[in-house]
C-alpha cells in the first residue's frame, strides 16, 4: 500500500517573521499594537526565522483493525501516589508537566522522582547544583544522580543525546531559552519553542521528561497554559501554603484517567505519601458549632473533609460571602438556597466557609455539608456528634443523589461515624437538617 515517501521540494512564499502575542500564544503575520484575540496593548513579540523552502511528503495510512493492542512501557516512579496519578507510573518517550504555585513543593517532589530512579539527569535551571544538592540532603544523604545548571535548551539537547538518561527533570521550563528566538526566556515563543524541542527528543530517545511550570497569580510570566496541549500529561501540585498537605491532580493525561489525585504531606525531609488521608485530615476536628464533615471523592478515593463557616453580624452595604477550598459562586448559590428555601435571615450576615487542610473541593457532593456548616454557626449549636454529610443541593431545596454513595458511606463507617444523612435517607435539605440537628 505505501510505497515510500514522495518528496517533493516546493518554495514556500518569502516570510521573515511572525508576531506572537505574550500573554495568549496569537500569531499575526504584522506587528499589531493591541492583540485581536485577548486585547492586550503591546504584547506583540517578534519572532524571527521561517524557513522559506520545506519537504512535502505523503504519509503512510494505516487501517484501525490493522492496529495492534499496544500498552505503554512504563517505569515506576517508587512513589505509589505520583505512580497511580500518572495512570499506573510513568510512560516511556512521554512529556509530563508539573505546574504549581512556587513555593508549593515542585522541585521537592520531582528530587524525590530523582532520587528514586536509575539514571536521572536534573536540569537545574533556577538553581545551582549546590543549591539542588541542599535540598536533596534533607530527603537522602545517599542520592545519586546527575545534575547540570543549564539554561539553553539546545545545549541541554545534546548533553541528553550524549549521556542517555533513563528520565529527564527539567526544573523549570520557563528558564529554558534558545538562540534561534529573540525573545526574552519565559516568554510565550521561548516556553513553547522549548517544549516542543524538548517532545521531539523524548519521543525520539524514548526517554520521559518531567516540566516544571510556575504559575503566578498574575498570569503575567508566560505559563503552563500554554504548553497544556503540548504535553502528554499535566499534574498539578496544589495546596495551601500554611498547611502541609499538598494534592497532585492530573489535570491532562493521554495514559489514564484525568481525575486521579495523589495526597502527599510536606515535610522536614521531604514530601510523605499519605495512606489515610481522611484520618489526618479529621485529627483536628472539634464539635463546635459551624464545623460538619463531608464526604467527597478526589478520584476514585472517597476522603472525608471538614467544612467549617463562620457566620457573623454584617456591617457592609453587601455581606461578604467568601469561600477557601470551595468555589465561591457555588457558596453564594447555595447561601440563596437556604434563605429561600429555609427562610434563615442569611441577608445581614457575612458568611466565610473553609474546607481545612488546604483542600479543594470541586464536586456539589459537599453541598449538604457546606449547608449544615452555615446553618450549625449561624444557629451557634454543634451538630450531632460523629454525623457524615453527602448530598448536592438543587436550587428547589431538595437533596440530590451523587455518584459512588457506597464507597463514601463504607469510608465514613471506617472512621467510626455513625451517622451518614445522604440523599437515600432525607430527600430535601429540611428533612436533612431536622436530622444532623436532633
Ligand atoms: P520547593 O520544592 O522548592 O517548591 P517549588 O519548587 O514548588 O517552588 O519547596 C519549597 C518549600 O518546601 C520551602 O518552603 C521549603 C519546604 N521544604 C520542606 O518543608 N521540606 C523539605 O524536605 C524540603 C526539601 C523543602
Ligand atoms: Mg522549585
Amino acid at each position: 500500500m505505501a510505497e515510500g515517501n514522495l518528496v517533493v521540494k516546493c518554495s514556500m512564499p518569502k516570510s521573515t517573521s511572525i508576531f506572537i502575542c505574550q500573554q495568549c500564544g496569537y500569531q499575526s503575520p504584522q506587528f499589531l499594537g493591541k492583540c485581536p484575540e485577548c486585547g492586550s496593548w503591546n504584547s506583540l513579540v517578534e519572532q524571527a526565522g521561517v524557513r522559506t523552502e520545506r519537504l512535502l511528503k505523503t504519509t503512510e495510512v494505516v487501517k484501525i483493525s490493522d492496529i495492534a493492542k499496544y500498552d505503554f512501557d512504563r517505569l515506576s516512579s517508587n512513589i505509589d501516589e505520583l505512580d497511580r496519578v500518572l495512570g499506573g507510573g510513568i510512560v516511556l518517550g512521554s512529556i509530563v508537566l508539573v505546574s504549581g504555585d512556587p513555593g508549593i513543593g515542585k522541585s521537592t517532589l520531582l528530587s524525590q522522582l530523582a532520587i528514586n530512579t536509575k539514571n536521572c539527569l536534573y536540569v537545574a535551571g533556577e538553581e545551582s547544583p549546590q543549591q539542588v544538592k541542599l535540598r536533596v540532603d534533607r530527603i537522602s544523604l545517599d542520592a545519586d544522580f546527575s545534575i547540570v545548571s543549564e539554561t539553553d535548551v539546545d545545549a541541554t539537547i545534546q548533553t541528553i543525546e550524549n549521556l542517555k538518561p533513563g528520565l529527564v527533570i527539567v526544573d523549570s521550563i520557563q528558564t529554558l531559552e534558545t538562540q534561534d528566538l529573540t525573545a526574552a526566556a519565559g516568554s510565550v515563543s521561548q516556553v513553547r519553542e522549548c517544549a516542543h524541542r524538548l517532545q521531539r527528543l523524548a519521543k525520539r530517545l524514548h526517554i520521559p521528561i518531567f516540566l516544571v511550570g510556575h504559575v503566578t497569580k498574575e498570569g503575567t510570566v508566560a505559563g503552563p497554559k500554554t504548553l497544556e496541549h503540548l504535553v502528554d500529561v499535566v499534574l498539578s501540585l496544589e495546596g495551601d501554603p500554611s498547611s502541609n498537605f499538598r494534592v497532585l491532580r492530573s489535570a491532562k493525561n493521554r495514559f489514564g484517567p484525568t481525575d486521579e489525585v495523589g495526597i502527599f504531606e510536606m515535610e522536614e525531609n521531604g514530601m510523605k505519601e499519605v495512606k489515610n488521608p481522611s484520618e489526618i485530615l479529621l485529627d483536628e476536628k472539634v464539635n463546635a458549632p459551624g464545623s460538619a464533615v463531608a464526604a467527597i471523592l478526589t478520584g476514585l478515593r472517597p476522603l472525608l473533609v471538614e467544612v467549617q463557616a463562620l457566620v457573623t453580624k454584617s456591617f457592609a452595604p453587601i455581606p461578604r460571602r467568601v469561600g477557601a477550598g470551595i468555589d465561591n459562586n457555588r457558596l453564594q448559590l447555595l447561601v440563596a438556597v437556604l434563605s429561600k428555601r429555609l427562610r434563615l435571615p442569611l441577608y445581614e450576615q457575612d458568611i466565610f466557609v473553609n474546607v481545612t487542610g488546604g483542600i479543594r473541593v470541586v464536586e456539589p457532593a459537599a453541598d449538604l455539608a457546606v449547608c449544615l456548616a452555615i446553618i450549625s454557626s449561624l444557629q451557634e449549636k454543634p451538630l450531632t456528634p460523629k454525623t457524615v454529610l453527602i448530598g448536592e443541593v438543587g436550587l428547589l431545596g431538595e437533596l440530590r443523589k451523587v455518584k459512588q454513595l457506597e464507597k463514601r458511606i463504607n469510608e465514613a463507617k471506617k472512621l467510626g461515624f455513625s451517622k451518614v444523612i445522604s440523599p437515600s435517607q432525607a430527600k430535601t435539605l429540611e428533612e436533612a437538617v431536622k436530622s444532623a440537628t436532633s
